[in-house]
């Protein structure tokens, strides 16, 4: 099997140290695993061994994949494309291919395990280049993970599904030249101060701020546009963080809730992998009704977006009035050892390792079924011999 990470998205880093922990947790009696690391720059490295890993299994330390690839490395592949030609793609009975770039790959990859997290990994893309590779991947499809990652139009299905979210607005880049007035007095009069602002595409909470009066919404805005040519303005929310892990294909299993708190006045990127005051609180301690609509809720997004194999969906739990919001579904969430997505299911159960196994496991099956399906027409030859009505 493959384990695809690093990726050129701003999560690079924490893609590494959860790759790693899931090369660690799989059982090599069963699995002889096949490292495919992309770098910050785009190329594939294929068969790089674990040294490229970061020595620290913790989140702390994160460090780079370096380009050129470490020295055992086997060749780089120039691109995804070039994979699907030369390389991944199962080969029968052949135990090996060659490698786009003339490498000797193993020859049959029967499942993928992506750990690419935000761009280019979790919004789809990858799933569509496994997908016209026939491979079996971990994880959401390309639709679940296009939706998940853009939280102007997963805002959108949940609303449309009758799931709570949080009042917002949002704007294209484009259309702040123009627009960016009417815009920022739009969220005054929606919603006002304090505001979070957030590129619609993004992940670990970079270009996210939180805006206190005008001058701060200019600058978040001008930030977010930095990483995304559409933004999101939320209504700012006094809430506890509350997180939950959801696991399996068409009967999604929802984990007992977790929740964060952050060392810092939000949960940005410093509190997630810098600042070790951060604290994951597992289980949650919310009352056995919460717990449980936290959990339908949960499960609810997941079938929402029709996701696959895992998700973690997060929400916002109002300290004043209690109630809750879904903020978003993360599809490759953090496999660090000490990420909220295997600690809730270690919670509820499952062990890492078992875990990994039964993503592996829903990923074949997915497949399977998939492959089951009719993917040709020929009128009068499908089911009923000939068409009565026109
Ligand atoms: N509407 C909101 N109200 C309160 N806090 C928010 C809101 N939106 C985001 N935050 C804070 O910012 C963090 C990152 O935002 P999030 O939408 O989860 O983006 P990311 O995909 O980068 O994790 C959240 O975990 C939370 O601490
Ligand atoms: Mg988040």
């Amino acid at each position: 099997m493959g384990v695809i990470y690093g990726g050129r998205s701003v999560e690079h880093e924490v893609s590494l140290v959860s790759a790693r922990a899931i090369m660690q947790a799989l059982d090599p009696g069963r699995y002889e695993v096949v490292p495919i690391g992309i770098t910050r720059q785009g190329r594939w490295v294929i068969g790089a061994s674990h040294c490229a890993l970061p020595p620290d299994p913790s989140v702390h330390g994160l460090v780079r994949l370096r380009d050129g690839g470490p020295a055992r490395a086997l060749p780089a592949v120039r691109g995804g494309p070039a994979l699907i030609r030369g390389g991944l793609t199962p080969k029968p009975g052949g135990r090996t291919a060659r490698g786009a770039a003339g490498g000797a790959l193993p020859g049959r990859l029967d499942v993928i395990f992506p750990v690419v997290h935000g761009t280019g990994g979790e919004d789809g893309s990858l799933q569509g280049l496994l997908e016209l590779a026939g491979l079996p991947y971990v994880g959401a499809g390309v639709l679940g993970s296009a939706i998940g990652m853009d939280k102007a139009l997963m805002k959108v299905a949940f609303s449309q599904a009758g799931l709570p979210i949080v009042d917002h607005r949002v704007i294209r880049r484009c259309d702040l030249a123009k627009g960016g007035d009417r815009f920022i007095q739009s969220v005054e009069a929606a919603f006002g101060y304090p505001c979070f602002v957030k590129p619609a595409n993004g992940g670990s909470s970079v270009g996210v701020s939180k805006a206190k009066d005008r001058g701060g919404l200019i600058a978040a805005i001008d930030l977010a546009a930095r990483y995304d040519r559409k933004l999101i303005v939320e209504r700012a929310i006094d809430a506890r963080e509350i997180e939950c892990s959801v696991l399996g294909n068409d009967e999604p299993e929802a984990s007992v809730p977790g929740e964060i708190v952050p060392a810092n006045e939000f949960y940005d990127y410093r509190s997630k992998y810098i600042d070790p005051e951060s604290r994951l609180l597992v289980p949650a301690p919310v009352t056995a009704d919460q717990s449980r609509r936290i959990r339908d809720l949960a499960a609810r997004a997941f079938r929402c977006l029709d996701l696959c194999g895992m998700a973690r969906v997060d929400f916002f739990l109002d300290r004043a009035s209690e109630a809750l919001f879904v903020n978003e579904v993360n599809t490759i969430p953090g496999f660090t050892p000490i990420s909220m997505y295997p600690k809730l299911w270690e919670a509820s159960g499952l062990s890492f390792p078992a875990l990994v196994d039964r993503l592996i496991r829903l990923a074949i099956e997915r497949h399977a079924e998939k492959k089951r399906l009719i993917t040709s027409y020929r009128p009068g030859r499908n089911g009923r011999r000939s068409l009565t009505k026109g």
